[in-house]
């Protein structure tokens, strides 16, 4: 058997692929950035054919770079941002509309209509979602309702949606020749069309959105061949046997298969997730019911989740808004460079506000400011502000739980920034634990796949392969961590009603 698996990895900000051997040691890596476009406040869209062109290029890099070629790969996973849009047509391969992303707000008026008098709730016994314009439903439905021909062409069968896993799966297995159009149950259960029970599209929610259900893609678990790459494509023959959304993919990644274990990721915004096993708990507490992976014919395990929008994000917006410094590991630096915040909170509610709060009408906001704060100050506020978003997140989980999380597992590109991480611990009051691959959303990935084609036997290899690199412990007084704490939550409501 080929000695490799590699993984796509679909991301908001950019595509990579990353080449994983048995060990789950990463051999080699390619990675591209694609535009983020902005058409007005609040919009946010990708272009779909640069995604796909770039998830073609950098497989080749990854290869390349590893004097690999396909014929070493034994699977292919693919892993992706969850909720962003795809909608194309069958007929041509091309898209009717530019991607609408995840953190986009346009479809505000299409979910306060969807939720009528019954509001935000409506579906989530169904779902386990909230009416938010987070998710992929209604934004569908918006580009059915703006873009010219579309619904016409919807109901003659002519288009297709997808999450990027979708559009990446559809183009490697033939496109407009034969490509499979199939999605996983994780990112099927961020569509707000997906019974969390049943595990299918449910008619009566597509109907009220207006979607005809031939759009959607065959449901399918987290782990089984769904099929090959094109005859004479990048990949021909190798099969492509795992999707996970790439938050499930992370926790995938990080072995977290006990009832009760959760990761954070530190990405564009920050996702924690909590393994709830094969039950499926409503949340109280702002929080996801969410299908966190499910692996050929097992049954399918469930998690709660706590999204946050905007954490490294603030940063990019720092760094490219703002022009603070000029590559965002430096804001550690900058940060640094002070002990404290100086009295100023920096809260991104760029996208409103997600969990705990879900408020649309939340906007940005800079407070508690005097003549004494400096850049400085405003570098550690912002990083301060994913600390202070992942506990709100996590005080939500254990009270939904009913049990206090005793060490959280993190991930992602802001684990490198120690400050950062030692500033986490203080706030939640536990163990942060960064594990030594700290790529697990790829890797959640690479493992789904390789299950599939029996490269790994099953979860017992990913907790194996699974090893602590570094773990910072709570050292801050008590009294000053519920100072700080009080005065963010203080911050948090400065923001709402921004908009009408
Ligand atoms: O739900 C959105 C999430 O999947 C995006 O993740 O890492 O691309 O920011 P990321």
């Amino acid at each position: 058997m080929a000695d490799y698996v590699l993984a796509i990895d679909q991301g908001t900000t950019s595509s990579r692929a990353i080449i994983f051997d048995h060990s789950g040691r990463i051999i080699s890596t390619g990675q591209l950035e694609h535009d983020q476009i902005f058409p007005r406040a609040g919009w946010v869209e990708h272009n779909p054919e640069q995604i796909w062109n770039n998830v073609r290029e950098v497989v080749g890099l990854a290869l390349t770079r590893a004097n690999l070629t396909h014929t070493d790969l034994a699977a292919i996973g693919i892993t992706n941002q969850r909720e962003t849009a795809v909608v194309w047509d069958r007929t041509t391969g091309k898209p009717v509309y530019n991607a609408i992303v995840w953190q986009d707000t346009r479809t505000q008026a299409i979910v306060d209509e969807l939720g009528g008098d019954v509001g935000a709730d409506k579906y989530k016994s169904i779902v386990g979602l909230p009416l938010a314009t987070y998710f992929s439903g209604p934004k569908i439905k918006w580009i059915l309702d703006n873009v010219d021909g579309a619904r016409e062409a919807a109901e003659r069968g002519d288009l297709l949606f997808g999450n990027t896993d979708t559009w990446v799966l559809w183009n490697m297995t033939g496109g407009v020749e034969g490509g499979v159009h199939v999605t996983d149950v994780t990112n099927a259960s961020r569509t707000m069309l997906m019974d969390l029970d049943t595990l299918s599209w449910r008619e009566d929610i597509a109907a009220d959105m207006g979607i005809p259900l031939s759009m959607l893609p065959e449901i399918r678990s987290s782990s089984e061949v769904y099929g090959q790459g094109r005859p004479r494509g990048m990949v021909p023959g190798v099969p492509i046997a795992g999707i996970l959304g790439d938050q499930q993919a992370a926790t995938f990644g990080q072995a977290c298969f006990e009832v009760g274990t959760a990761k954070n990721t530190y990405g564009t915004g920050n996702f924690m997730l909590l393994n709830t096993g094969t039950e499926k708990v409503p949340s109280k507490n702002g929080l996801l019911t969410t299908v966190c992976y499910k692996i050929g014919d097992a049954p399918q395990v469930y998690a709660l989740e706590g999204s946050i929008a905007v954490t490294g994000s603030l940063v990019q917006w720092l760094r490219d808004n703002l022009g603070l410094f000029t590559d965002a590991p430096d804001i550690e630096w900058l940060a640094g460079k002070v002990d404290d915040n100086g009295g100023a909170y920096f809260v991104p509610a760029f996208s409103g506000l997600f969990a705990p709060y879900w408020r649309p009408d939340a906007r940005g906001a800079l407070v508690g400011l005097t003549r004494y704060v400096n850049r400085n100050h405003i570098a550690r506020a912002a990083l301060e502000a994913t600390a202070y978003q992942t506990r709100e997140v996590m005080d939500a989980m254990n009270a939904d739980s009913g049990v206090d999380l005793t060490e959280l597992k993190v991930d992602g590109g802001m684990v490198a920034n120690e400050l950062l991480m030692q500033f986490q611990a203080d706030q939640l009051g536990v163990d942060v634990v960064r594990p030594k691959v700290a790529e697990t959303t790829a890797l959640g990935a690479a493992y789904a796949a390789g299950i599939a084609v029996g490269f790994w036997n099953g979860e017992e290899d990913v907790t194996a392969n699974w090893a602590e690199d570094k773990r910072w412990s709570p050292s801050m007084a008590e009294d000053e961590r519920e100072r700080l704490y009080r005065q963010w939550k203080k911050a948090v409501t400065k923001t709402f009603d921004w908009v009408d």
